[in-house]
């Protein structure tokens, strides 16, 4: 494999990288899942790592990254930053500059994840991130943060490419909110309306008064849905974004109002989320949809996201999506950090 174009280049949201790039690296990831044990890529990573840092804490994420980058020859490795000696805002320590900088002496790549209790404010993980990539010689990937989750997000459209056809125009996909008591960051609900438009399809989303997303990422969207002549749309209604949709895609996520006085307010958010128990998919939701896949990008919170029914039934999804977040993240590393 020669150096690709998206060589050395950070991936902190789908949106920054073009379409034919985000077809590039889906296709790779359709090859590589083919191909899963031939010897076609596996001196792709050779002698290189891949280094990550876990603010949070992670299942998939984790495992999915360091068997990719194993199955590409290299060898990934992780630390938490509390084990770390970082500076704060309140206790002196090592600048991002300066562990950027030594990071990118040692790895061919470094993966960020920070997002929930970790910050008290909303955009405060994407600003580590980003000053993370400023001072950084080596690609940046987002694992998730606050706001974004894109190799949740390509894993995503992997999955619906193999289910719907490789051409989603036209396809709908409802994103609903979930009641529950885990009160997650916007990040993998947000990466799949900016993902999902960019690949054409319509895009809902649907969620109780109070539990706005990013106006940034609404905008984007609806951009992105009106240049494929698709549509955006927003309800405050349990069922009714339901009717015909393709895919259906459930998702707790905070309010709006999750952080305040520098602080993210968990229990306050679980409080104001579990009387609402309209808001789970279940099989009468499902019955109004186009016979639509179940999608949701783990781990779930059954009996308030979605039901036992839905989530195992047979147009759930979500187990080939978490599948693709492996094909997808070599994908990803071959193309941003391998030769
Ligand atoms: N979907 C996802 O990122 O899963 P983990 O939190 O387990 O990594």
């Amino acid at each position: 494999m020669a150096r690709s174009n998206l060589y050395g280049k950070h991936l902190i949201t789908t949106q920054e990288w073009t379409k034919e790039e985000l077809i590039q690296t889906l296709e790779l990831a359709e090859d590589m899942k083919k191909e899963r044990f031939s010897d076609k890529y596996a001196v792709v990573l050779k002698n290189r790592s891949f280094l990550m840092f876990f603010y949070n804490p992670s299942v998939r994420t984790r495992q999915s990254f360091e068997i990719a980058a194993t199955e590409l020859g290299g060898h990934a490795l992780f630390l938490e930053p509390k084990s770390m000696r970082l500076k704060t805002a309140t206790s002196a320590g090592e600048t991002i500059e300066d562990a950027a900088n030594v990071m990118s002496r040692y790895g061919v790549g470094l993966g960020i994840r920070i997002l929930e209790a970790k910050i008290g404010a909303y955009g405060e993980g994407d600003d580590l991130i980003r000053e993370y990539a400023e001072y950084s010689d080596i690609p940046i990937i987002s694992m998730a943060h606050d706001k974004y989750h894109p190799c949740q997000g390509i894993a995503d459209v992997q999955g619906y490419r193999a289910h719907l056809g490789k051409e989603l125009k036209g396809k709908t996909i409802v994103h609903v909110w979930g009641h529950g008591a885990l009160a997650r960051s916007h990040c993998s609900v947000q990466e799949s309306m900016l993902i999902c438009s960019r690949m054409g399809m319509n895009v809902r989303v649907a969620y109780p008064k109070g539990y706005d997303l990013d106006p940034q990422v609404c905008e984007w969207t609806k951009k992105n849905c009106a240049e494929n002549g698709m549509d955006f749309s927003i309800s405050h209604d349990p069922a009714e974004a339901y009717e015909d949709a393709h895919v259906v895609y459930s998702r707790n996520w905070m309010s709006a109002d999750a952080y305040h006085d520098g602080e993210f307010h968990k229990e306050d958010e679980v409080k104001k989320a579990l009387p609402y128990t309209d808001w789970i998919c279940d099989e009468e939701k499902m019955k109004l949809t186009d016979n639509g896949l179940f999608s949701h990008p783990m781990p779930i919170d059954r009996g308030h996201e979605v039901s036992d029914e839905v989530a195992s039934g047979k147009r759930s999804i979500c187990v080939d999506i978490a599948e693709n977040r492996l094909h997808a993240q070599k994908a990803i590393m071959a193309l941003t950090m391998g030769e």
